[in-house]
């Protein structure tokens, strides 16, 4: 259904790399609520993925950059507002990736460049990005900016390794900023922290076919989708939400407010044991 949420209003959309891509989702609901977009991805995504295809359905430019580049996000705030015509209304930074889950080290044993790399991509990048809006002025009087998160931030998830500390930094970011760019530009700043999502960036947590049966088992509502997720971008990008900022709002079908459901309870008492038992039947925590 459309509302035209976003009639007028411009914005930058960062991370659709496919179909399955949250911010994909953002992006086609965006255009569709009454927006102009641009769209950003790294180089290598925009060459090797389907960026351009969504770019020429949304009739939008994409404008390749490496969130960890200062450089490349003041290149995409300046091309945006030339192309789009004006200051930005809203940003999306759905950016995340960590070396050490790619290359399978346990939190037990990091990597640390690997762990910096962790760091700059999923949390720092944010930072970045809105300093460059800020020092740019690139963005309007209670435009909004906007983050996923994940609650692993809160509560230790296994497999979920460094992004837990990256996501942890990330609504930091969000209230921290969201203080200074509220108080002197009305800008807002916000997290959502959206259900585990088969994504690519989802495919990579370690265990996530059962970790996303687990959630939806929990979660009174089941797990959101990507499409619901996109939905809750677009309500936080309009002016229904003008005076939310610094918060990190929970998008999981009531996942994190439920200690125990009868349907993950149910699942347990099948007996899983024996699966996370080695050979000298020893238990392994993980
Ligand atoms: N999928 C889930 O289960 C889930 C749950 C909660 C939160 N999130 C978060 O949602 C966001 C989007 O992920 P997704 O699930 O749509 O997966 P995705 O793989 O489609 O998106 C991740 C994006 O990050 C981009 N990226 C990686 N390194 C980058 C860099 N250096 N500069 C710019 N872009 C870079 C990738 O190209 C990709 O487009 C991430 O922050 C992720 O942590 C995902």
């Amino acid at each position: 259904m459309n509302y035209n949420l976003l009639k007028g209003k411009r914005g930058i959309i960062f991370g659709a790399l496919n179909e399955q891509s949250i911010a994909w989702k953002v992006a086609e609901k965006a255009v569709e609520e009454g927006a102009t977009i641009t769209l950003s991805n790294t180089p290598i995504a925009v060459r090797m993925g389907e960026v351009s295809a969504l770019s020429e359905k949304l009739n939008c430019e994409v404008i390749p950059a490496d969130a960890t580049s200062v450089e490349d996000l003041e290149n995409v705030f300046k091309r945006s507002m030339e192309i789009l015509g004006g200051k930005v209304d809203f940003v999306l930074h759905s950016i995340g990736m960590s070396p050490n889950v790619r290359k399978k080290r346990t939190y037990d044993d990091l990597d640390y460049e690997m762990l910096d790399k962790t760091l700059d991509i999923s949390a720092v990048s944010f930072h970045k990005m809105i300093q460059v809006a800020k020092k740019m002025d690139a963005v309007e009087e209670y435009g909004s900016i906007l983050a996923l998160s994940y609650v692993a931030a809160q509560r230790t998830f296994f497999g979920y390794n460094d992004m837990a500390d990256a996501k942890a930094l990330l609504e930091s970011i969000a209230r921290s900023f969201g203080y200074i760019y509220g108080r002197e530009h009305n800008v807002r700043v916000n997290t959502i922290s959206q259900s585990p999502t088969m994504t690519t960036a989802g495919a990579g947590v370690k265990g996530m076919d059962k970790l996303f049966d687990f959630a939806d088992r929990m979660s009174p509502l089941g797990n959101a989708s990507a499409d619901e997720c996109a939905d809750y971008c677009i309500m936080m990008f309009s002016d229904l939400t003008r005076k939310v900022t610094m918060q990190n709002l929970y998008h999981d079908g009531g996942f994190s407010s439920v200690g125990m459901s009868l349907r993950a309870m149910t699942t347990y008492e099948k007996g899983i044991d024996d699966e996370y038992k080695d050979e000298k039947g020893q238990i392994i925590y993980g």
